[in-house]
């Protein structure tokens, strides 16, 4: 949810303010803009309603002034719509200083009250101006940006990240972070601060992350790390580990065509280092212990969403190998029930951004609660990994397009090589069964190419779909996540209506919207595996068949029970049925970008989503 860049250094603040933003556009793209204190010691500030580009359009109709200190905000609305007057940065101190922010401030209301009792106005919506008019307030009272910030914070409750700037004080830019991410990028003469590393992973690749309630402060020769109460905080900073060229579109269409083409990389990437003789070893997980590991009785995956499907997906393979008992529950209902949690309970929360406020909270509310908590991530220095006992990442690259697809690839191969890690630790799997396993998840990258480069047919009948109402998806056992993935990745990139189902539970009901024509896509599990369960799937797709569905199925080359009843078959590559989702989703992600595409919409911003969900 919006995007944040500061910067100190030489006078070139908006391009690295820009180039930033473009970066950032996928947290929030409802409006955008920019504060500037130039070199005369003036403030300049520029924002408008609608993607980034009309603000660089403004900015090229109408240039402003460069300076050596600035700070850039990509929105997603939260408080007051998406217009140029509720658009980041509010002004302060009669417009000498600017404020940028990610997050709610819940007790804005009385805070606002207070400045309007004193005499203050406001002139938008936001939660956001609230702070402004307050630092404004205190820096008139104190002379000092960084002190006035302090009381600021100090101050104010719920989540956010705040960056400020004020014209008396150029080459300075404050930051504050709770519960929403802050990241510094340490340059040489100057320094950066972003929502993640990719603000500035163009500039420099030496990162710092910032911790709950901590604030820093810039400058171009200096950075430095406080609590909310004053108090110095050593910092570590850490590497990036991809460059600028990882996050940019490279040719490609769409980011999202560029991310789905990565997925055998992502899960390469994400097996390199884990495995060793045909056995599974997570060398983060070793700081953990065995012992604990072993003694553990039951595991909950927490997620949201694409990553709470991943979870869904890994909880069949953990299960079965382990014998642990696995549940998964969506991160915002996890922590309102009570659950029970032990010490020898392990929560496992799956975040591609590690920002997922309601994941966040669930992950704090389960350690709190006593359970020990493991985070499979995908981004370096992110809030959930810090917040967790130990972090197994994926290694996907950033991903840029809102819709998840290389990163769901890369959380089931975490989830799988966690549970073939756990398994050996507990002994509850031989060791050919592991080797097999491992031999299994080493082929898929080669087995995901295949699918990619035979995916012309499925690029077609996207096309012809294009104007279809509503589309069905059908799974059992791993392909029923498998199908709900499919239809969420319908939902938000082409806005049709669209439904996974449990394939056993259509009679129970989702049978009746069967019509003449439905469009149903039915992930058919391996006839290798268990013969009944293909066998059930057949007598599924036969029922709808003869209500008049349009059947569309995904089934493995050479399947041909399933020939006589479907009306195109997208064939994948033989894999052990626990292994067909990795397979199985990519024809449904190519169908939904497709389609989406053969509808004119954009499928790196779909409408009203954002890719960092920090808000709850
Ligand atoms: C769907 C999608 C979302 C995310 C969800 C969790 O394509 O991207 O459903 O999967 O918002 O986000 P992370 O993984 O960042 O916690």
């Amino acid at each position: 949810m919006c995007g944040i860049v500061g910067y100190v250094g030489s006078e070139k603040s908006l391009e690295v303010l820009l180039g930033g933003l473009k970066r950032l556009e996928y947290r929030g793209y409802d409006s955008a803009g920019v504060a500037i204190v130039d070199a005369a010691g003036e403030l300049h500030t520029v924002k408008r309603a609608g993607k980034l580009s009309v603000l660089a359009d403004e900015l090229a109709a109408h240039p402003m002034a460069n300076g050596s200190t600035g700070i850039g905000h990509t929105r997603w609305a939260t408080h007051g719509g998406p217009t140029d007057r509720n658009a980041h940065p509010h002004l302060g101190d009669d417009g000498r200083l600017a404020v940028i922010h990610n997050g709610i401030i819940e007790n804005f209301a009385p805070l606002k009250d207070e400045l309007l009792a004193e005499g203050f106005s406001f002139t938008s919506e936001t939660d956001t101006e609230v702070a402004a008019v307050l630092l404004g307030r205190e820096f008139r009272a104190t002379g000092s940006l960084q002190e006035a910030f302090r009381r600021v914070v100090a101050r104010l409750e719920g989540a956010f990240t705040l960056l400020a700037l004020h014209q008396d004080e150029p080459g300075v830019v404050v930051g504050a972070r709770r519960n929403s991410p802050l990241v510094i990028g340490l340059g040489d003469g100057e320094n950066f601060l972003g929502s993640d590393v990719a603000a500035f992973v163009e500039h420099t690749r030496r990162a710092v992350a910032i911790g709950q309630d901590q604030i820093v402060t810039i400058t171009p020769n200096e950075v430095k790390v406080t609590d909310f109460d004053g108090n110095a905080v050593e910092v570590e900073a850490f590497e990036v580990a991809w460059d600028a060229a990882a996050s940019e579109k490279g040719g490609w269409s769409s980011f999202m065509a560029k991310e789905i083409s990565e997925e055998p990389d992502a899960v390469a990437n994400t097996l390199r280092g884990r495995v060793l003789d045909g056995r599974v070893v997570i060398p983060e997980l070793e700081a953990f212990g065995d012992d604990v590991l072993a003694g553990i009785d039951r595991i909950t995956i927490i997620a949201c969403g694409t990553a709470a499907y991943a979870g869904q997906v890994g909880r069949y393979a953990i299960e079965k190998w382990s014998r642990v008992p696995v549940e998964v529950e969506l991160s915002h209902e996890f922590r309102y029930r009570d659950p029970v949690i032990t010490p020898t309970t392990l929560v496992i929360s799956i975040s591609q951004s590690g920002e997922t406020m309601d994941t966040l909270m669930a992950v704090k509310y389960a350690r709190e609660a006593g359970a020990r908590a493991i985070s499979v991530c995908n981004t370096q220095g992110a809030t959930i990994p810090r917040e967790s006992d130990a972090v197994v990442y994926t290694h996907a690259g950033p991903e840029v397009a809102v819709a998840s697809t290389k990163a769901f690839v890369a959380q089931i191969t975490a989830l799988y090589l966690f549970g073939l890690h756990l398994a050996r630790v507990r002994g509850s799997l031989s060791e050919a069964d592991q080797a097999e396993y491992v031999a299994e998840l080493l082929a898929i990258p080669a087995k995901i190419s295949h699918v990619l480069e035979s995916s012309e047919s499925i690029a077609q009948l996207a096309k012809w779909m294009s104007d279809s109402r509503a589309v069905l998806f059908l799974g059992r056992h791993v392909g029923y996540p498998i199908a709900l993935e499919g239809a969420l990745k319908l939902k938000e990139l082409a806005y049709i209506h669209a439904e996974g189902f449990a394939a056993g539970e259509l009679k129970h009901g989702p049978i009746a919207l069967i019509e003449a024509g439905q469009p149903v896509f039915v992930i058919v599990p391996s006839p290798r595996g268990s013969a009944e369960m293909h066998k059930k799937v057949v007598s599924n797709i036969q029922e709808i068949r003869a209500r008049g569905a349009r059947i569309i199925a995904i089934a493995e080359q050479g399947d041909a029970a399933v020939l006589p009843f479907a009306d195109e078959v997208v064939p994948i590559p033989l894999a052990a049925p626990m292994f067909e989702p990795f397979l199985a989703v990519i024809p449904l992600q190519i169908f939904a970008m497709e389609l989406a595409t053969a509808k004119g919409l954009d499928v790196d911003q779909p409408r009203n989503l954002a890719k960092s969900v920090t808000v709850e």
